[in-house]
């Protein structure tokens, strides 16, 4: 369905949980990080109420999200049933990587079409620098398996001053060589994000531009993704740009998103939504699910205001929001 500004809304990110097995330094505190008491999280059923709601209502593609989507128990047995669900044309997945390897056929069998991977570092010791927990060996045997099974991958970096952006062009080359997408995010001040200084991606295309010659602008899709694209003579995959900060996509924008508390979101930005957890669980009817959703679709905000004061800034965690 249409949200008052016209814009077509058919995609769900649904975030199965806020915990994470890594503590990305812009994401998340190294200790005491608050985390949502398993029983305030959406059930598997409850979730596959609401993307059936959400279908009925022109939602097509699911974004499975954390914290870390990997680390929910039923994540195979929720995507596939999912999948079943009609008017549900594909699934996704983002993920850190870390227990891809060993999930990713399964997840393939139920559903997956393909995986956003984050992934900052290329060098091992920045890449726990990073993390603070992670194993780079374990992101690329994910990629690498990904890849062989004809999944579709794109990575998400982020670039931080003084710490990894001496690697731009490291991430620039594997489009070369691989048939992947490597698409650069802006550093958003959401949570700890606030604390780190980014690197614009204007900065990162000057020094693509600096280094190679035969650069090909890709046209915007029109599936209202966040990422514009070019792509390097000869390379296999394309390099994206989110520039959420430098030049936002709002008016394109396709998605709400939906907390693994339940919270319903208009737009990443904003606290703006519905409890829909407290309207299941006090025995909302199917179709006041499908009406409180449907007023929710309509009513998203026209854009975020990252750079603005605002009373009604979300002031959750990136990992909380599922991003
Ligand atoms: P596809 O377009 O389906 O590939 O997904 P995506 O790029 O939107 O998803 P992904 O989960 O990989 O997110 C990549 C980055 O884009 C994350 O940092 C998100 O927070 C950011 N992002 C996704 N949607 C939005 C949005 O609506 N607004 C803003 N500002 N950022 C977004
Ligand atoms: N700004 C931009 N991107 C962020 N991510 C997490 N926190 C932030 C932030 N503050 C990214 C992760 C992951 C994606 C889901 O969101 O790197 O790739
Ligand atoms: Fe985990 Fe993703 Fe946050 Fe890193 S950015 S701590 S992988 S949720």
């Amino acid at each position: 369905m249409k949200d008052k500004y016209g814009r077509e809304i058919d995609y769900l990110r649904i975030s199965l949980t806020d915990r994470c097995n890594l503590r990305c330094i812009y994401c998340m505190e190294e200790d005491n990080n608050e985390f949502f008491e398993e029983e305030d999280k959406l059930t598997k059923d409850e979730i596959l109420k609401i993307v059936s709601v959400s279908a009925k209502l022109g939602v097509k593609k699911i974004r499975l999200t954390g914290g870390e989507p990997l680390v929910r128990k039923d994540i195979i047995e929720l995507m596939d049933e999912i999948n079943n669900i009609e008017g549900i044309e594909g699934i996704y997945l983002t993920t850190n990587g870390i227990l891809l390897s060993e999930k990713v056929e399964a997840l393939k069998k139920a559903g997956l079409k393909g995986v956003n991977i984050s992934l900052d570092s290329l060098k091992e010791k920045m890449f726990h620098d990073l993390t603070r927990l992670g194993d780079l060996k374990k992101v690329l045997s994910a990629i690498e398996k990904c890849l062989e099974l004809g999944i579709k991958v794109k990575l998400n970096t982020v670039m931080i001053k003084s710490k990894n952006d001496d690697e731009i062009l490291d991430f620039v080359n594997l489009t070369i060589k691989k048939n992947l997408d490597v698409r650069f995010i802006e550093l958003m001040p959401i949570g700890v994000g606030g604390k780190f200084e980014g690197v614009s991606n204007e900065d990162i295309l000057n020094l693509i531009r600096n280094n190679y010659k035969n650069i090909e602008e890709v046209n915007r899709s029109k599936d209202g993704g966040p990422a514009s694209y070019v792509k390097l003579e000869n390379a296999k995959g394309k390099i994206g740009f989110i520039s959420a900060i430098s030049n936002c996509f709002c008016e394109d924008c396709n998605r709400i998103r939906l907390t693994s508390e339940g919270f319903l979101k208009q737009c990443l930005h904003f606290n703006y939504g519905i409890d829909l957890r407290k309207l299941l669980r006090g025995g909302a009817s199917e179709n006041d699910i499908l009406n409180v959703i449907k007023d929710n679709i309509y009513n998203k905000p026209e854009k975020h205001l990252f750079m603005k004061k605002s009373n009604d800034k979300e002031l959750k965690f990136m990992n909380q929001i599922g991003g």
